[in-house]
């Protein structure tokens, strides 16, 4: 796969970054050629969790360096005592024994969470060999959201025709309500700005402007009119993000059908910023974009935390993991 001149132009800000990411799947052949590749090009520093001889044997068959790679075999690090403490010490309350911790710290998930935590790395990419929830949980238990009693949630960057959009929520909240999805459309908002956008957000459903009917469509109206309300506040007014709904797919998409039913919106017919009322949906449409669609998609990519952690799918491509540890490095403070 070739990479679009959009993610090109991403690899080059992740270069100036100088970021550390965790890689928790050292065993996994696809992670660590996207390792070569990240580090050979500068794009961020790597750490990479796993059986160092192993590592080192598959790198010298390879013919290549370990320049800007630090290996860690969890099992014999130094730090596991002090990541052991300080898992029991956050989950304790949870009722996390001491024993159950020091099993936990050896699961490399949350290991390279806590090495997040502790200030050793800047974010984690995993997921290649493990399902979205043990990827994600630890992030959710350890890292936490970035604003108190606020849902994390993901997104996708789906480019199509050169063209970049940002896909939420595919991954994560199963069913938000309309509170939940106007955080969704805030935090997809700031997502697109980290990732070289102007905001153009529209709140999808099956009826434009009350067209359709049915709880559904409430749902959606009520959390355009929840989040519209929210950009008035101090810490979105300089953002410059517009936001409309309820809005159809074509309506959000096509110009034309935009001029026929939301000829007043300032989103309808641009929107770049796609919010799905339910996960359902929007893991669905992701994927139909990128089987039938041939967009190339990088996700999901959590929103949200305090710090990034970052799902593959388990049929991500060497190019793929490549580009979301791009997208990580953008993340990061
Ligand atoms: C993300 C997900 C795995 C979390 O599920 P879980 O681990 O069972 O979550 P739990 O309810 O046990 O919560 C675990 C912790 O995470 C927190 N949490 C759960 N979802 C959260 C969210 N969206 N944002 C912030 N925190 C969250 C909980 O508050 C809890 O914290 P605590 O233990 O400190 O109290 C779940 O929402 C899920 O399965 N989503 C769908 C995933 C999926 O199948 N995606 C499609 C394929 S990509």
């Amino acid at each position: 796969m070739a990479y679009s001149k959009y993610m090109l132009e991403l690899m080059s800000k992740a270069k100036l970054k100088n970021k550390t990411i965790v890689l928790p799947e050292g065993e996994d052949a696809r992670v660590l050629e996207a390792a070569h590749i990240v580090a050979e090009e500068g794009l961020a520093k790597l750490v990479i969790l796993g059986k160092e001889a192993e590592i080192k044997a598959f790198f010298a068959e390879k013919g290549w360096g370990l320049e800007g790679i630090e290996i860690v075999e969890p099992e014999k690090s130094p730090r596991l005592q002090e990541y052991t403490k300080l898992l029991f010490e956050l989950r304790k309350d949870k009722g996390l024994s001491e024993e159950d911790a020091a099993k936990l710290a050896l699961n490399y998930n949350y290991f390279g969470t806590l090495m997040i935590k502790s200030g050793h790395a800047d974010g984690m990419v995993s997921g290649a060999n493990h399902s979205t929830a043990d990827t994600v949980r630890p992030a959710l238990q350890i890292i936490k959201s970035a604003k108190k009693g606020r849902m994390a949630s993901s997104c996708f960057i789906m480019v199509s025709g050169g063209k970049p959009y940002i896909l939420s929520d595919c991954a994560i909240v199963i069913n938000p309500t309309d509170r939940e999805m106007a955080d969704i459309a805030l935090d997809a908002a700031e997502s697109a700005i980290n990732f070289g956008m102007e905001p153009k957000v529209a709140l999808l459903s099956y009826s434009t402007y009350g067209s359709g009917k049915g709880e559904a469509v409430d749902k959606v109206k009520s959390a355009v009119a929840l989040a519209k309300a929210d950009l008035q506040l101090p810490e979105y007014k300089e953002l410059n993000i517009k936001l409309d709904g309820e809005l159809q797919a074509d309506a959000a998409l096509d110009a034309v059908v935009a001029k026929k039913k939301a000829p007043a919106s300032d989103v309808a017919g641009q929107a770049n910023v796609l919010i799905f009322p339910t996960l359902e949906a929007g893991n669905i449409g992701y994927k139909l974009l990128q089987r039938l669609g041939g967009c190339e998609a990088y996700g999901p990519l959590l929103q949200g935390l305090k710090a990034p952690v970052n799902d593959l799918s388990r049929g991500a491509l060497v190019e793929d993991i490549v580009g979301v540890i791009v997208c990580t490095v953008l993340q990061t403070k």
